[in-house]
């Protein structure tokens, strides 16, 4: 594996789901570990969202949407959410809507719902700033690191620029 992917896992990020819902698409959610924390007051989260994915058309549309962390145990959620177009996505869990009307995952460790704020233009990706407007802790446990997903992503394909 090149030095700057796993570089890049040591960031320690957890890794969670992020379901999105609007008026005319079916309900998704993407597994995501680019997502932190960058405002206390109000409380506001940044999610780094790669703008081919189903989901971020989804999310532009529908303004909503949940953060849902994964436990350290929960590999088959990552690697399931991790795939785009697989029919019947949301089968995998159970999944309750919000009152925003975009799905909570029951098993997470806990949930955050969140409204989109506004997007900035990063790379091949696209940073949603969202304000979190309710949460919820469904569960006590250890988060899913990043690190521990090793090349779940497929990373070690897609990281650029840097060969060191
Ligand atoms: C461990 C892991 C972390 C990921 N982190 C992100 C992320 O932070 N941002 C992102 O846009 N995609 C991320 N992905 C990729 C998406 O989950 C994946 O492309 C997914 O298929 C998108 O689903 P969709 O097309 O149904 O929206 C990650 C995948 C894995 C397995």
């Amino acid at each position: 594996m090149k030095q700057i992917v796993k570089a890049l896992k040591q960031l320690n990020s957890g890794v969670v789901l992020v379901a999105v819902a609007s008026e005319t698409h079916k309900a998704n959610a993407f597994t995501a570990a680019w997502v932190m924390q960058v405002s206390f007051n109000p409380v506001l989260l940044a999610i780094s969202i790669n703008p081919e994915h189903i989901s971020y058309d989804i999310f532009k549309e529908g303004r909503r949407c949940t953060v849902n962390i994964l436990e350290q145990s929960q590999m088959n959620f990552a690697s399931h959410y991790g795939q785009s177009g697989i029919a019947d996505k949301m089968s995998l869990g159970t999944w309750v809507a919000s009152s925003g009307g975009v799905p909570v995952l029951q098993e997470a460790l806990v949930s955050f719902e969140c409204k989109w704020l506004n997007e900035v233009a990063a790379g091949d990706h696209q940073v949603i700033i969202c304000e979190v407007i309710a949460s919820k802790v469904f569960n006590e446990g250890v988060a899913m690191l990043y690190r521990d997903t090793e090349n779940m992503d497929g990373s070690a394909e897609l990281v650029a620029g840097v060969d060191k």
